[in-house]
């Protein structure tokens, strides 16, 4: 479901109550709330499609907000941290170590020696890593007993998915065979067998396909050929692998046409392709799929003014608190009036840019809405995925503030908004 399914009239009444509590206002232009209900139902849905042992490692690269982290860590979840900030994230949100997955590319040895020492899962990226932790591992006893990974890059082939991506799109898919993630299957099962010593400390494979874009088969295919090298492994070279960390990449809606699948379809699709992965102890990794749907921001619109393009055709421009600092894809809009209720007329087609200091900096193309005025809200959807957490310090903006509201849209706050002192001191 792109957004929430006819959730339009009540995101007007969340805005209305938003503008009532002052949550919104002249001084509090741009603000993301959360649908906390939704979220609780997509943790359901994913841990009855992935029920225990499996652990789903939610990626905070996602949504970093610790206070959606903790409901998650209450709830039995885990989270999948690419930094050591991000494992500093997972740690006041509550993960115990045992259920926090470690999955940098680039990890230093500190990092490394730090998560073998609290007992968190590490996937390696590569054979030099691999060795790295080998001999940390031998070295030193309180090292011992880890939890290693391998991840390995599919290397599927490319050309056989092109009619799914753009040129650009591409690039964001991670098991193709020039990815930098990982070590190729081939590479890796040479590396395997060649270096006995890895058979005494890896546990577990992991792939991790791409975000957004790539088709469920394509997810299936990867996870298909690694677990065959799992396979392989075991049985001829005394391998013990017994953890199958599938990573995530399930696409969601962000347009009508967008191709997504539930995680339950997803889960009995890849059993049914993937019967041997019921050999081992599933990690999975979701991040878009939790969080996207279920936050959408509102962004008062400040001024609007007419320009011409080169075929002195007019362009009707709103300008507006959020821009590219936040949002980098495509995103549904929609238009409230200054009161927040839902803005009728005529739709014609208008821009809607943001705050930044580059005029690429437009979340909203030729989009038929509403005639858009000064003092409208430009609702943003489906903003709960990599949109505040990959912030751009672009004009010092200061970050909004983050409310999660439940079903009597009662307002809780997931993070404070910055004020311009904080942003200030950050470069002090
Ligand atoms: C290693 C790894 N796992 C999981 C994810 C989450 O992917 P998604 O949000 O598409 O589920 C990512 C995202 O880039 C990732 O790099």
């Amino acid at each position: 479901m792109p957004f929430l399914k006819n959730a339009e009239p009540a995101v007007s009444e969340v805005v209305r109550k938003a503008l009532r509590e002052g949550l919104a206002s002249a001084q509090s232009p741009a603000a993301v709330f959360f649908n906390l209900r939704a979220y609780q139902q997509k943790l359901v849905e994913l841990s009855e499609a992935f029920p225990y042992p499996a652990l789903n490692a939610l990626a905070v690269k996602t949504n970093p907000l610790v206070k959606m982290l903790k409901m998650a860590a209450d709830k039995g979840f885990g989270a999948e941290c690419a930094s050591a900030g991000e494992l500093a994230i997972a740690k006041k949100a509550g993960f115990p170590a045992g259920r926090i997955v470690f999955d940098s590319p680039v990890k230093t040895e500190q990092e490394i020696r730090y998560a073998l020492d609290e007992k968190i899962h590490i996937n390696a990226d590569n054979a030099q890593e691999l060795a790295l932790i080998c001999r940390l591992m031998k070295n030193e006893l309180s090292c011992r007993k880890g939890s290693i990974g391998l991840r390995i890059n599919p290397g599927l082939p490319l050309n056989e998915y092109n009619r799914y991506f753009s040129a650009e799109e591409r690039n964001n898919i991670t098991g193709m065979r020039s990815s930098k993630f990982g070590v190729l299957l081939g590479q890796a099962k040479a590396l395997l067998i060649q270096n006995d010593e890895f058979s005494k400390i890896l546990t577990g494979l992991h792939v991790h396909i791409g975000s957004q874009k790539s088709p469920v088969e394509m997810l299936i295919r990867g996870i298909k050929n690694a677990v065959g090298l799992a396979e392989y492994l075991n049985r001829n070279h005394n391998y013990q692998i017994r953890t199958f960390d599938i990573g995530g990449g399930l696409p969601v809606k962000y347009r009508d046409t967008d191709r997504t699948i539930s995680f339950g379809a997803f889960s009995n699709l890849l059993y049914s392709e993937v019967p041997l992965l019921r050999n081992y102890s599933v990690i999975t990794e979701f991040g878009r799929a939790v969080f996207a749907n279920s936050g959408w921001a509102a962004s008062k619109v400040e001024y609007t003014k007419t320009v011409k393009n080169e075929h002195n055709n007019e362009i009707k421009l709103a300008l507006t608190h959020i821009g590219k600092n936040m949002i980098s894809r495509y995103h549904e809009l929609l238009i409230l009036d200054s009161a927040g209720g839902l803005k009728t007329g005529a739709p014609i087609p208008q821009t809607i840019g943001g705050p930044l200091c580059f005029s690429g900096d437009l979340i909203g193309i030729n989009r038929t809405l509403p005639l858009i005025q000064p003092g409208d809200w430009v609702i943003i959807k489906d903003v709960g995925a990599y949109t505040f957490s990959e912030w751009s310090f672009n004009a010092n903006r200061r970050f909004s503030p983050i409310y999660g509201y439940n079903e009597e849209n009662n307002f809780s706050i997931l993070r404070e908004g910055q004020t311009a002192e904080e942003v200030a001191s950050f470069w002090e």
